[in-house]
């Protein structure tokens, strides 16, 4: 009984205890619980907080263990659970990687990570943030796919500008049903629009643009009945839009601009899409009549439908309703009929009191530019009207138009003068009236369009002189003043237009030289004055223009030689010098010349040598035809071999700079040989150096050699003594051997960096062997002196006597 008694209140009390125990864990667990879940979202911030490299706007300095979690800058927690919610760090130029840690904290609703400087992948563990409702991850740098399984709350993912790969996930976005917003603009996705998108119905911000998607726009798309903006813009989509997209009457932005995507405009969508803002379908091959409905989407500010298929006439009140129309832009279209009528919708675009843009270029518009474009707004900074059959003149009104940067007339019927009222347009950076037939001389108010950095004139009946008040324009980067009848000459203020890139004045009556001052055109890269009347030599300061790429002078009456500093334009591609009276002998240093891709030096007076490196070695990219003293050359240009003598001097090819200090005792060793050669050979004033200036150290030693020395020396009579048929041959080649071998020693005094210059003894030794062959040692010197000239320099330049392969 007594036992009983106790085994019952001894199971009572471990009952007890068991229930304490029970209540006790509990407790604990309960209690482990919290602290986990604490510290897990902790761990995940650290973790995310060690993989940023950079913070310069120190962001995360709050992130530290004195203070709070949910005190933490860009951590918003929730009340009940202090659990994170929200992560805002957007715009604080983070770099790094994302932290797959990111996937437990498991209570964010939204993660907010644009504009910083993230790099890798979007971690996959983000799909077990199963509450999250907002993704905005655009203006980063994030590689890799879009993560699948994400969570089915998101309402909003933003992952546009980044660098992101795959397809869009079909299946797992195709069950996204509270998405609203869904922006992968600018990434590098590929594959197609998941038709399964049209079943989320809540959807209202679509851009998918700038991307590489293939295929057609689902037809899907149609049942999206929120729809706000749709953009697929600059992607490889094809196929015809679905019309449904067109109904979609909420839709105020549609961009379906440059792709391969086809369809008519349906002719009432302007009703069908009442709320349009912005339409762009730009660079497609979207065709059919221009909608007359167009005019009553009232809430219109940008209007693109440039460089598609579209016909017809542009309906005459088009802006009749658009009070915010900024933008409007018809080019390259089958619009207009050559009508006179054909323009009347600009007097509508006059109510548009904010048109900043118009243009209807490269269409079928006929008749004159209505004097109502006067009254255009005067917020108008472009006016693109080429490529049309437009006539008359171009309106004084225009000058009214003060915000105009860029008015593009080209390519027209316009005649008469330009207005002098132009000079009022103080905002013009383009002026485009080539090809038309305007006639007169260039306004002297063009001096007034100081911005204008593009000027193109060509092809007019233009006349007059280049008027001087064109100096105030300092930014000039092209001008194009070619085929017109301009005359008097290039003004020497061209010198100034230091940033001038392209200038053609080719075809015009020109006259006098080729300025100076043209080579402080550092910028230059064409200059064309071809079939023009100019005259004198071609100024050797040309070679300053080192950026140039085409020059034109054919035509003209140059006279002299080509300047040796022509071996300066290394990145000339396109040389035309032909019909002109040029003489004298082609630089060998033009061979050095490797971009160059067509010499023309056709019909002038060029003798001498015709190398056979660099263009000259093919015959397709060069012209001398015309020429009648030149020899050598390839075997397919069948020119005449050249004498012995020509060919020697000719050799050197060399392009080293000469400094000062080396230079000087070279040239004075030589002065000394030249006396010499003087005595011997009485007859004649036979060698004879340039002045030593500047341009001389830096050009003419390497490069005329056959300069200095008078070619009449070459081929002079012999003396007595040599007086017979096999010393009159090898007596100039001796003397060019000698001369040759000078040079060499005064080229290899001249390297650059002093340890490959020849020391002063081995310039003795070898200016001694030189007299000694010229003494009659002959030919057997040679090879004596050669062994003496050691030296790197010497090597090379030695080869170049020898091969006719290097120089
Ligand atoms: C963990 O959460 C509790 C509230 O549940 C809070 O009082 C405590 O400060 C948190 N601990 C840390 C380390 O954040
Ligand atoms: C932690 O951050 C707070 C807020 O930026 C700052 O005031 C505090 O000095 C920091 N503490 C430490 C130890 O860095
Ligand atoms: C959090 O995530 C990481 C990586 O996804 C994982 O290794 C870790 O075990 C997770 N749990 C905790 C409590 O941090
Ligand atoms: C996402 O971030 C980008 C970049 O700042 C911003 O333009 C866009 O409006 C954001 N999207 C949402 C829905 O907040
Ligand atoms: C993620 O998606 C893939 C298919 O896209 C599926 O096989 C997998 O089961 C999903 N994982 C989770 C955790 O939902
Ligand atoms: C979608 O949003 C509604 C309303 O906010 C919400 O009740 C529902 O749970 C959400 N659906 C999902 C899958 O999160
Ligand atoms: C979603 O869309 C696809 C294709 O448009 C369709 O086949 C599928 O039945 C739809 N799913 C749901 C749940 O509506
Ligand atoms: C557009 O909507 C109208 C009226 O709701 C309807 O008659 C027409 O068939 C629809 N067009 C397309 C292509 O769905
Ligand atoms: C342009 O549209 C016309 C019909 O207006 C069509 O016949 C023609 O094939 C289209 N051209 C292109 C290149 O799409
Ligand atoms: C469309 O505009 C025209 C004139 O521009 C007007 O006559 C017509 O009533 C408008 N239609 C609608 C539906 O607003
Ligand atoms: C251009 O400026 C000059 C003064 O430099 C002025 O006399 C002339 O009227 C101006 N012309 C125009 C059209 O503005
Ligand atoms: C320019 O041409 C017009 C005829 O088109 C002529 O009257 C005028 O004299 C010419 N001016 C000059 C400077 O040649």
């Amino acid at each position: 009984m007594l036992k009983s008694m106790r085994s019952i209140l001894s199971s009572l009390l471990t009952h007890k205890i068991k229930l304490l125990s029970l209540v006790l864990f509990l407790t604990t667990t309960t209690e482990v619980a919290s602290s986990f879940s604490n510290k897990t979202d902790r761990l995940a911030l650290h973790s995310f907080r060690e993989l940023i490299a950079e913070d310069p706007l120190g962001s995360l300095s709050s992130w530290n263990n004195s203070l709070e979690l949910c005190e933490w800058h860009g951590v918003t927690c929730s009340r009940k659970h202090q659990r994170v919610v929200v992560l805002d760090l957007r715009g604080k130029l983070l770099s790094g990687i994302l932290s797959p840690f990111l996937g437990n904290l498991s209570f964010l609703r939204s993660l907010y990570l644009q504009n910083n400087r993230f790099q890798g992948k979007i971690p996959l563990e983000l799909s077990r943030l199963f509450r999250l409702q907002h993704l905005n991850f655009s203006s980063n740098s994030l590689q890799g796919e879009i993560p699948t399984n994400l969570s089915n709350s998101l309402s909003i993912i933003s992952l546009s500008y980044n660098d992101l790969v795959g397809k869009i996930p079909a299946d797992s976005f195709g069950s996204l049903s509270n998405l609203t917003y869904l922006d992968l603009f600018s990434n590098n996705l590929i594959g197609g629009i998941p038709p399964s998108l049209g079943n989320l119905s809540l959807l209202q911000i679509v851009d998918f643009g700038t991307n590489s998607l293939t295929g057609n726009i689902p037809h899907s798309i149609g049942r999206l009945s929120k729809l706000d903006y749709f953009g697929v813009g600059s992607t490889k989509l094809s196929g015809t839009v679905p019309p449904k997209l067109y109904n979609i009457s909420t839709l105020r932005q549609l961009i379906i601009s440059n792709n391969l995507l086809t369809g008519n405009l349906p002719q009432d969508i302007g009703l069908t899409l009442p709320n349009l803002i912005l339409f762009s379908v730009g660079d497609s091959q979207i065709w059919g009549p221009f909608p007359v409905s167009l005019s009553n989407a009232s809430k219109m500010r940008t209007l693109d439908l440039s460089s598609s298929n579209l016909s017809g006439p542009v309906p005459f009140d088009l802006g009749r309703m658009m009070k915010d129309l900024k933008w409007v832009t018809l080019g390259g279209n089958n619009l207009g009929s050559g009508d006179a009528s054909d323009l009347k919708f600009i007097d509508s675009l006059t109510n548009c009191s904010k048109l900043e843009t118009l243009g209807f270029n490269e269409n079928g518009f006929g008749g004159v530019l209505p004097n109502s474009i006067a009254n255009l707004s005067s917020h108008l900074n472009s006016l693109v009207a080429g490529r049309n059959q437009l006539a008359g003149n171009i309106p004084v009104g225009i000058s009214t138009l003060v915000n105009l940067a860029a008015l593009g007339l080209e390519e027209n019927l316009f005649s008469g003068d330009i207005p002098f009222e132009i000079g009022k347009l103080r905002n013009l950076e383009l002026v485009s009236f080539g090809k038309n037939k305007l006639s007169g001389p260039i306004p002297e108010s063009i001096g007034n369009l100081t911005r204008i950095f593009e000027i193109h004139l060509d092809g007019n009946n233009f006349n007059g002189t280049i008027p001087s008040s064109i100096e105030n324009i300092r930014g000039l980067q092209t001008l194009d003043l070619s085929h017109n009848f301009f005359t008097g000459r290039i003004p020497k203020i061209v010198g100034l237009f230091s940033t001038l890139t392209f200038m053609y004045l080719a075809h015009n009556s020109f006259i006098g030289v080729l300025p100076l001052e043209i080579g402080k055109l550092n910028n230059l890269q064409e200059l064309d004055v071809s079939e023009n009347k100019l005259s004198g030599r071609i100024p050797s300061i040309l070679g300053n223009c080192l950026k140039l790429e085409g020059l034109f002078l054919e035509g003209n009456t140059f006279h002299g030689s080509i300047p040796p500093s022509f071996s300066s334009l290394k990145g000339i591609e396109s040389l035309d010098l032909s019909r002109n009276n040029l003489s004298g002998q082609i630089p060998e240093n033009l061979v050095a010349l490797v971009l160059l891709k067509k010499l023309n030096l056709s019909f002038n007076n060029f003798v001498g040598e015709v190398p056979l490196q660099g263009v000259f070695g093919n015959m397709s990219m060069i012209s001398l035809v015309g020429n009648k003293g030149l020899c050598g050359g390839i075997a397919e240009m069948q020119l005449p071999a050249c004498p012995m003598s020509i060919k020697k001097g000719n050799r050197l090819g060399f392009k080293i700079i000469v400094p000062i200090a080396c230079i000087i005792p070279c040239l004075s060793l030589m002065l000394l040989f030249v006396v010499f050669l003087r005595k011997r050979k009485q007859k004649n004033k036979s060698l004879t150096l340039p002045v030593i200036g500047d341009d001389f150290l830096r050009v003419a030693l390497p490069e005329r050699v056959m300069e200095i020395v008078d070619s009449r020396m070459l081929l002079e009579e012999p003396t007595e003594a040599e007086n017979d048929a096999q010393n009159e041959r090898v007596r100039p080649a001796k003397i060019s051997e000698c001369l040759v071998s000078l040079m060499r020693i005064g080229i290899a005094c001249s390297a650059e960096s002093p340890d490959k210059r020849m020391n002063i003894k081995d310039v003795i030794i070898g200016l001694m062997t030189i007299k000694e062959v010229f003494l009659g040692v002959g030919i057997h010197g040679r090879r004596q002196m050669r062994m003496r000239l050691t030296g790197e320099a010497t090597k090379s330049a030695t080869r170049g006597i020898d091969s006719t392969e290097d120089a």
